[in-house]
């Protein structure tokens, strides 16, 4: 039989209770679909600082290498925010992006009619809300070059950001690619007023635009983006932009859903293998309450069930049960309008493996 490899890299805080659930479902999955799985954990984050002395072992990244998919949690906490570079949780989550080549990092924000009301925005905003921010994720200012220099004024600190044309043009390709499978819209957006490395990017995206005439391309420059999608949320379909401002926006998009607890992600390279994990961190304020919201790893199952394994009905039955869940008034605290009736963890990823269906 064909045996899908997942490594499993649970990471801090939240990371493991959000990914246990998200291994029931994949459990589910193989009763319900006759699918077959065979799960490695390995340590990565703050938990491998501890017991390896590295965010990112060498093993851990054999582990991954030698799956097909990833399935990750989240990394960080307090306990090693004062470490050094090399020693933080973060460097091990830029690393393995690196390592594994997963330059484009794919966040859907889509509204459950349902959660409209748990939104801080008015539902008439959020009404048709279905966007994905394509995030660069192997350049910009995360990877340039970093450091600090004695001047006469004392200690500055320098972060370099570059961007080269392939690093751009394989982003948009892929941008391009995702839209013209949607509504056929791109915002590109970046900081050309004021930015070489944006400049450049508008460059090469209107070049590669080319050779997509059936897909409308605007530039928005990121300022008013993020005014943009508090505004006018319903008109963006697919927005590429780089690194750090994707970070920013998705985060920012996530809230047009209710909570970052339920916002997935995708990272990609040119082949299928790619890596899963929730858009949001290790939550260190609300951590081993039993509290947090699994939806969001659940969901990056069922991303890497579409595009890593091409397992549709799966992804289609892990989607249908978390609306049929949230539909029948089922929430965790981020989500929940009365927060006297949220439930646990577990029990919200039970109710959505019990709700799958083939
Ligand atoms: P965060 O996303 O961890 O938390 C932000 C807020 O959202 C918190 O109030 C948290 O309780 C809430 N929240 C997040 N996920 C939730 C969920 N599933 N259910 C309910 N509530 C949820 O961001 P932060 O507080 O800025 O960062 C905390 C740590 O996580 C830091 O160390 C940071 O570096 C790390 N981080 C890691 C990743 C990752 O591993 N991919 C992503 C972002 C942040
Ligand atoms: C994310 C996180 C990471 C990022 C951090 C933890 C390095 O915020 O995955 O969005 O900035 O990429
Ligand atoms: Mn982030």
């Amino acid at each position: 039989a064909d045996v899908k490899k997942i490594a499993v890299i649970a990471g801090d805080g939240i990371g493991p209770e959000v990914v246990a659930e998200a291994e029931k479902v994949l459990k589910r999955t193989e009763e319900l679909f006759g699918y077959q799985f065979e799960t490695e954990h390995a340590l990565f984050g703050g938990i491998a600082i501890d017991e390896k002395g590295t965010p990112l072992p060498e093993e851990t990244l054999k582990v991954c290498q030698s799956a097909d998919a990833v399935l990750l949690g989240a990394v960080g906490g307090p306990k090693w925010d004062n470490n050094s570079k090399e020693l933080r949780p973060e460097t091990g989550l830029l690393g393995i992006r690196k390592a594994l080549g997963l330059f484009s990092n794919i966040r859907p924000a889509f509204i459950f009619d349902c959660l409209k009301e748990a939104s801080t925005l008015k539902p008439e905003v959020l009404e048709g809300t279905d966007l994905i921010v394509v995030r660069e994720l192997t350049g910009g200012i995360y990877f340039g070059e970093k450091f600090r220099r004695e001047t006469a004024n004392g200690q500055e600190a320098v972060d370099t950001c570059a961007y080269n044309v392939n690093e751009i043009e394989r982003i948009a390709r892929q941008a391009f690619e995702i839209a013209r499978t949607r509504r056929k819209k791109l915002a590109s957006v970046d900081k050309a007023n004021v930015l070489e490395t944006s400049r450049l990017w508008r460059e090469v995206v209107i070049r590669v635009s080319a050779d997509y005439p059936d897909v409308e391309l605007e530039h928005v420059l990121v300022d008013n983006c993020a005014m943009q999608l508090l505004r006018r949320p319903s008109s963006f379909d697919v927005i590429v932009t780089e690194n750090m401002f994707g970070d920013i926006l998705s985060d920012e998009a996530a809230m047009l859903t209710g909570s970052i607890g339920m916002l997935a992600s995708a990272s990609l390279g040119e082949g299928s293998f790619g890596l899963y994990e929730p858009v949001h961190g290790s939550a260190p304020d609300i951590a081993g309450q039993g509290i947090s919201n699994p939806i969001a790893t659940i969901l990056s199952v069922a991303l890497m069930f579409r595009l890593t394994f091409g397992y549709h009905e799966a992804a289609d039955s892990i989607e249908r049960a978390v609306a049929e869940v949230l539909d029948a008034g089922h929430r965790t605290g981020d989500i929940a309008v009365d927060k006297s009736k949220a439930i646990g963890t577990i029990a919200m990823g039970q109710l959505i493996v019990d709700a799958m269906r083939k």
